[in-house]
């Protein structure tokens, strides 16, 4: 048994080193044409968003992909089998735009599928891999998104999820190999947990979690409550990806575009902003250029997601796509993060105690920073109330310990019931 175990530790030890290419330890921030424009895409519309993402200062936050997603290819492959371009919305070829693109300080992204064809119909990228794999490279494409649409029956591929995305997997390390050109960054469009089971497979950056977000809050809270079971499955080298960002899109109050962002940046998802930058407003800019929750986003020391600690409303544990759990907490590198969630229609407040939290050292104090105030909240001793908190709305915390808590606190354990006097004697 024991050596069995052991056996299957170092198995998967070895599978992950050989998948791990160095690409993509920080969950991945950008830009996604898909929520904005759908099939609607052409070199203007890339190149003006890649434009965009510097004059708004989104480059300067962080920000560095510029992804193009579905519907930019020829419905039908070359002779020798290469993917074209659409020659009229990509009239001067994709080498043209990612010169551009990268001669604006950033990196860019492509779009395929595992299957016969992508979702919009397009050529997909079964029995092409290493063929496709190399286009996308010669195109000058840095990263790839890579769906699940169009699959071949059974009795042809004859794998699982795990093998059906290694054959991409594969073709990306193998040109990498044989180029010398860094590898791409491998974001598989998979929608669903399986990666849950393989420990956090390293195959790709991320992972989708779900099908497709929508710009409205019965979408992010089917989301955040399914993700909020497999937070485990994300650190460096692999994120639970909860999907392109909506806001900005309408459909969300300003308050519930906050807890979009808030919920996808501390759980470690990518950040890729999917709205159309040329009527975007001040509001929402301010949301997506928070350095201090994008800096947790990519704390480069802690690559761990919060977590539940108590889902409040619901009892612990209650899977319920329209109430998830509403308190949060997770480590990073300058001290504890916590994520309270008003998943109530109306105004409230919330109250932890701060051992609730796993990170929470007991019998130490600790100073708030709220991370959208951006403001020091005093010393937590003990317990936290946030008064107010919005409908749908959000408050993101950094703790950080500051030392014992005064002395003579009554009872003298924040858990009272498990204590007891050094003699043995229970404390109640
Ligand atoms: C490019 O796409 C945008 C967005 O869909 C559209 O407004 C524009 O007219 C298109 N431009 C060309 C040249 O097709
Ligand atoms: C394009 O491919 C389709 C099948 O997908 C085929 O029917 C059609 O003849 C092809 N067109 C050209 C111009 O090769
Ligand atoms: C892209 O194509 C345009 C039009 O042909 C040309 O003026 C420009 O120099 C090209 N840019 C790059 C970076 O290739
Ligand atoms: C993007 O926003 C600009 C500016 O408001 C507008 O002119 C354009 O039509 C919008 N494009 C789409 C596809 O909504
Ligand atoms: C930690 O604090 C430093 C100094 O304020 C800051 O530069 C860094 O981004 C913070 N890291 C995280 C993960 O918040
Ligand atoms: C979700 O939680 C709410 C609030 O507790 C409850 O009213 C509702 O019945 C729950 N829904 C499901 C499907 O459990
Ligand atoms: C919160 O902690 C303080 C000690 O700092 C204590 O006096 C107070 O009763 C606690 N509140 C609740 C609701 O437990
Ligand atoms: C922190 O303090 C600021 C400034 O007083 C306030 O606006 C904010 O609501 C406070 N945050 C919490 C969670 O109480
Ligand atoms: C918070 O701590 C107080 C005092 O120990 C306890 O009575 C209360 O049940 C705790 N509340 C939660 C939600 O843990
Ligand atoms: C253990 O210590 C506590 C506190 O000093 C005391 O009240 C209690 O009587 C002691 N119990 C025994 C069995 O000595």
């Amino acid at each position: 048994m024991l050596v069995s175990v052991l056996g299957s530790a170092l198995l998967y030890a070895v599978i992950a080193n050989a998948l791990q290419n160095g690409v993509g330890k920080l969950p991945a921030l950008g830009y996604n044409t898909w929520n904005a424009y759908h099939c609607d895409i052409n070199e203007t519309v890339v190149l003006e968003s890649a434009k965009l993402m510097v004059s708004l200062g989104l480059k300067d936050a962080g920000y560095e992909y510029v992804n193009i997603d579905d519907c930019y290819a020829e419905h039908n492959r070359s002779s020798t089998g290469e993917l074209l371009a659409d020659h009229i919305r990509f009239a001067h070829g994709m080498k043209n735009l990612t010169d551009q693109i990268h001669t604006l300080g950033l990196k860019t992204g492509i779009y395929s599928d595992s299957g016969w064809f992508t979702c919009g119909g397009f050529p997909g990228s079964f029995e092409h891999e290493l063929q496709d794999a190399t286009t996308f490279q010669d195109w000058g494409f840095d990263y790839l998104k890579f769906d699940n649409c169009n699959i071949p029956f059974d009795d042809i591929i004859r794998q699982g999820m795990l093998g059906k995305y290694t054959r991409m997997a594969d073709a990306l390390a193998q040109l990498a190999k044989s180029s010398g050109q860094p590898p791409f960054l491998f974001s598989l469009c998979q929608w669903g947990w399986e990666q849950v089971w393989l420990w956090g497979s390293t195959l790709g950056h991320s992972w989708r979690v779900t099908g497709d977000i929508a710009p409205d809050w019965d979408s992010l809270a089917f989301i955040i409550n399914f993700n909020s079971f497999i937070t485990q499955a994300t650190d460096f080298y692999g994120h639970n990806d909860m999907d392109m960002l909506q806001l900005g899109n309408g459909g969300l109050t300003f308050d519930e575009a906050k807890s979009h962002f808030t919920a996808w940046a501390l759980m470690k998802s990518p950040l890729l902003i999917g709205t159309n930058l040329s009527a975007i407003t001040p509001d929402i800019l301010e949301i997506l250029t928070n350095k201090e929750i994008l800096a947790i986003n990519q704390d480069p020391v802690i690559g761990k997601s919060i977590s539940p600690f108590r889902w409040g409303l619901n009892p612990d544990w209650t899977s319920n796509s329209s109430f998830p759990a509403q308190f949060y907490s997770g480590p990073s590198e300058n001290g504890t993060v916590f994520m309270l969630l008003n998943t109530l229609n109306e105004p409230a407040d919330m109250f932890f105690n701060l051992t609730e939290s796993p990170w929470i050292r007991a019998g130490r104090q600790y100073s708030v920073r709220d991370l959208w105030s951006h403001t020091n909240n005093g010393t937590a001793v003990r317990n936290f109330t946030a008064t107010n908190v919005p409908a749908h709305g959000v408050v993101a915390l950094l703790l950080k310990d500051a030392g014992d808590e005064p002395a003579g606190i009554f009872p003298p354990c924040a858990v009272w019931d498990n204590c007891a006097y050094e003699n043995g004697t229970a404390a109640n």
